[in-house]
């Protein structure tokens, strides 16, 4: 009975030193994460030639984002044009396809521009 008591105090004081512990090493909050289409993004080469808010070679993604605001398809459509590549939108310059990303990963990034209206 006793042996059970002093194991349970073990336990409870061994967790308290461990929040503790743990609560030394993050003094400060965690930063928000970056969203994975946004980690995607700058992780490709998409950031030579855009950004959020200003047009490099391509158009800037909150323009992106406004043109296709509330159209039903913009997704696949975007997908599409950044899997393939795409010209005629936003000008003669073309954008170069993209055969190195998955489906998955384009969409994500595409789901990323779409929140940037
Ligand atoms: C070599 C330069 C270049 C790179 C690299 C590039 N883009 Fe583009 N992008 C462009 C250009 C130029 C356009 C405009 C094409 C057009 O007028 O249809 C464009 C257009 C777009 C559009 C809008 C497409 C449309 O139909 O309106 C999206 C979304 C986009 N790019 C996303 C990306 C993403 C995501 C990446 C990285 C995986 C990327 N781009 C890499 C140059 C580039």
């Amino acid at each position: 009975m006793t042996d059970t008591w002093q194991h349970e105090a073990a336990g409870v004081t061994l967790t308290l030193a461990l929040a503790a512990f743990i609560a030394m090493l993050f003094p400060f909050p965690v930063r928000a994460a970056v969203p994975p289409g946004e980690q995607l993004f700058q992780n490709n080469d998409c950031v030579t030639c855009h950004a959020v808010d200003h047009k490099i070679v391509g158009p800037s993604f909150e323009d992106v984002a406004k043109k296709f605001a509330g159209q039903p398809n913009a997704v696949p459509t975007l997908v599409d044009a950044v899997k393939n590549g795409h010209v005629g939108t936003w000008g003669m310059v073309p954008m170069p396809p993209h055969p190195n990303l998955s489906d998955a990963q384009i969409t994500e990034i595409v789901n990323w521009i779409l929140t940037l209206k």
